[in-house]
């Protein structure tokens, strides 16, 4: 019996630009381009061990095994690794969140740059952070992002631009920013984000108005992150998560991922910024809200949001690094 297996750490992380939005399917590429900060300390740690004695692979997340679509698209990103190491073997995959999973907390991400890397690096193939990142975007563009740390930018896709990946603009020790996430609510989220963005591309009407204006907000969340600017990078990433969340409500039928305990949330940030703290306020395609704000006001910004009505508790985030083999 012939057993090869690698363990890897990969961080989550959050849009400050968001991408939302496909310019080829098959392919997965974005119709947009999108900027995320890797955070730690939200990690998925995954095992994969291509097992000769196996009949079929098998996947396990935070130790239930998975079934139906979560495994159909990890056994695509396997197929994709035995093909490339030409080897046959099934593999055992085992991953586990230190974090809600498929809450809108970006554990796709994550979850599918661990999964590249650990199969990439259980059959010894040469760390290559490009084509993880390609690799990684296929199966979920957010998680081309997580196999860098700091500051990663996914640039839009043009149709056809099978190896198009994310690269790093600044890495996690440039700006000492803290991400304050208001949980608020731990369930599966209704309907998950590759759903969700091809319904909004073939029914909403600000679909267009979306994409066209996420290139100016992009520009300026770059250019915010690199001047350390948060005014900037804040009001930039509010208006892409309120554009983002506009296009997915006049969606038919209507995706409101939203809940009570967001907009509560968000009243908390307003009231923050009227009292002189600086933090902007981001969601994804889940109910929970998380706050940018400054290292030093990160206390009191979890405190403010940990005492708001329906939140349900806090996590404080800070830039982390890039995807880590550790066995
Ligand atoms: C709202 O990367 O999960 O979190 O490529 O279809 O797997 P697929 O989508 P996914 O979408 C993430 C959307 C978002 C915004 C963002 O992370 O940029």
């Amino acid at each position: 019996m012939t057993q090869h297996s690698a363990t890897v750490i990969a961080r989550a992380n959050i849009a400050l630009a968001k991408y939302w939005g496909k310019s080829d399917v098959a392919l997965n590429l974005p119709a947009v381009a999108s900027i995320s900060v890797t955070l730690e300390p939200m990690r998925t740690e995954t095992t994969v061990t291509f097992d000769d004695a196996l009949a079929a692979d098998e996947v396990s997340l935070n130790g239930k095994r998975a079934d139906g679509k979560p495994l159909t698209r990890a056994i695509k990103v396997l197929d994709q690794v035995r093909a490339l190491a030409k080897r046959s073997a099934h593999a055992r995959v085992e991953s586990s969140n230190n974090f809600p999973t498929a809450s809108g907390l970006a554990s796709s991400a994550s979850g599918f740059a661990a999964l590249v890397a650990a199969a990439w690096s259980a059959v010894d193939l040469p760390r290559d952070d490009v084509r993880w990142s390609a690799l990684a975007r296929q199966a979920s563009a957010s998680a081309a992002r997580s196999i860098y740390g700091g500051f990663v930018e996914l640039p839009r896709g043009v149709p056809g631009d099978a190896g198009l990946a994310a690269h790093p603009i600044a890495p996690a020790d440039h700006w000492d920013v803290r991400v304050v996430v208001a949980v608020a609510n731990e369930g599966p989220k209704d309907v998950g984000s590759t759903e969700g963005m091809t319904l909004s591309e073939r029914t909403s009407p600000y679909y267009r108005a979306w994409v066209d204006s996420s290139d100016k907000l992009v520009e300026e969340v770059r250019a915010g992150i690199l001047a350390r600017d948060l005014t900037k990078v804040g009001e930039a990433m509010e208006q892409s998560t309120l554009a983002m969340h506009a296009c997915m409500m006049a969606s038919r039928p209507g995706l409101i991922y939203l809940q009570p305990a967001t907009l509560s949330a968000l009243a908390t940030v307003k009231q923050l910024r009227r009292e002189g703290v600086e933090v902007y306020a981001t969601m994804d395609a889940g109910p929970h809200v998380k706050a940018l704000c400054h290292a030093r006001d990160a206390e009191k910004v979890a405190a403010a949001l940990g005492s708001t009505p329906m939140v349900l508790r806090t996590l404080t985030a800070q830039p982390g690094g890039a995807l880590e083999r550790i066995s």
